[in-house]
């Protein structure tokens, strides 16, 4: 690959964080220059203890910005358009500090505004003391950031400039290159905005109970990965689901349907909306804001119920704001072709991506699906196979279908 202009056109926005490893960020430079990506430095006041701007600018064949308040590039070029000037923002020598910055959503100096003010992916390359790295803060904030849909590029294990050892050295920069460009890489929906909704909801009764369903969420999941590996820019708003969120993703967490729907809301417009998650069609409308205490002549509750919203037909149905391409999912237990297409007619979405879950089939909660995708050209049946293969092969129909 050496020579190859594999990021020919590509711009990289290269946040240089004050830590030692900094020192590796002119090699990076060099190496994304190497491919054809034009580089923009952008340099902390702590990283220019480590690296000096005069070394960057030289290797970027670009001038570095290092102040937020810095005039001249304020007129020239301001901090929101510089933050979206990239196709990716990439920050070496990520330090505890930034990742700290990063996961408050701290914007007190122009590398901690650019990363709030951006709109297009970041991906990090960790660098710290192995004490750092393990701090129960900085571990918060690695699960945070990558709930954020943050992309991390190591770190790895190794010696420590400190002269220690252990988890939170920065990986290479010939590696971190191929983390960049194994993101810049182009799949078919990259530019494309996917909004997957996963998982079960839970329905409050009172403040310690609700009424939940046997979703895992494993099918969403699978869905918002293989859909993010064809390069689209995924928004994954999940319920309480037994599987984490995939990688790479914006996670939006929800408890129950009216939550969700708020989220999906929030989250549109969207190119493609897939509503994989087991929404419950009623919560409880006599819910108690104290804990149901046992009534002592023996009475039992009563739970009265009022239906959710339902998402995927508003979403359907909503003129102005209906993404073109509206997939639902149909879990049923019998006539499976009949009440899917019967549900796609009324909720108004383009697929209808059909299951038996039947206790026998093993289907809820497990790790195969056999479906059915019931569109406008009838009834097609799938093989039974991995939820991830199920992922692979609806997420290779939508670039299709939006090609
Ligand atoms: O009506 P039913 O629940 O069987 O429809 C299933 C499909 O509708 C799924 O795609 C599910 O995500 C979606 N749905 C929804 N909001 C609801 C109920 C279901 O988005 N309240």
């Amino acid at each position: 690959m050496i020579g190859q202009k594999t990021l020919g056109g590509r711009r990289v926005l290269l946040i240089i964080g004050g830590g030692i490893a900094a020192f590796k960020a002119p090699e990076l430079i060099r190496l994304l220059r190497a491919r054809g990506a034009g580089v923009t430095p952008v340099l902390t006041s702590a990283g220019s203890q480590f690296v000096t701007p005069l070394t960057l600018a030289s290797l970027a064949g670009e001038a570095v910005h290092q102040d937020l308040f810095d005039l001249t590039s304020e007129t020239e070029i301001g901090h929101i358009q510089l933050s979206r000037s990239a196709d990716l923002v990439v920050v070496v020598a990520a330090t505890a500090d930034l990742m700290a910055k990063m996961a408050a959503g701290l914007a007190n100096d122009l590398a901690s505004t650019l990363l709030l003010a951006t709109d297009k992916r970041v991906l990090i390359a960790p660098a710290m003391n192995v004490r750092m790295w393990d701090h129960p803060a900085t571990q918060r904030n690695i699960r945070q950031l990558k709930q954020d849909g943050i992309l991390f590029a190591g770190p790895t294990s190794g010696d420590m400039a400190c002269g220690e050892f252990g988890e939170g050295r920065m990986i290479e920069p010939s590696e971190i290159l191929a983390a960049i460009e194994g993101t810049l890489a182009t799949g078919p929906l990259a530019g494309r905005h996917v909004l997957v909704t996963s998982g079960p909801t839970h329905e409050p009764i009172d403040p310690v109970r609700y009424i939940a369903n046997r979703s895992s969420g494993a099918q969403g999941t699978a869905i918002a990965a293989a859909l993010r590996d064809l390069g689209a820019e995924v928004s994954f708003i999940t319920g309480p689901a037994l599987i984490p969120p995939p990688e790479g993703v914006r996670v939006i967490k929800v408890e129950t349907a009216r939550e969700m729907a708020q989220a999906v809301e929030a989250a549109l417009p969207a190119d493609v909306a897939i509503f994989a998650a087991a929404v419950a069609d009623w919560r409880v409308a006599n819910a108690t804001g104290q804990k149901i205490k046992k009534d002592a002549t023996g009475a039992l509750p009563h739970l009265e119920f009022t239906e959710n919203p339902d998402i995927l037909a508003t979403v359907s149905q909503d003129r102005a704001r209906r993404p073109k391409l509206v997939i639902g999912f149909a879990a049923e237990t019998e006539k499976v072709i009949e009440h899917a297409t019967a549900k796609r007619a009324r909720k108004g979405c383009d697929w209808i991506v059909a299951n038996d879950v039947s206790p026998e089939t093993g289907i809820m909660g497990g790790a195969e699906n056999a479906v059915i995708v019931i569109s406008d050209a009838g009834a097609q049946s799938w093989p039974r196979m991995g939820k991830e293969a199920v992922a692979k092969r609806l997420a290779d129909k939508i670039a299709v279908a939006l090609a």
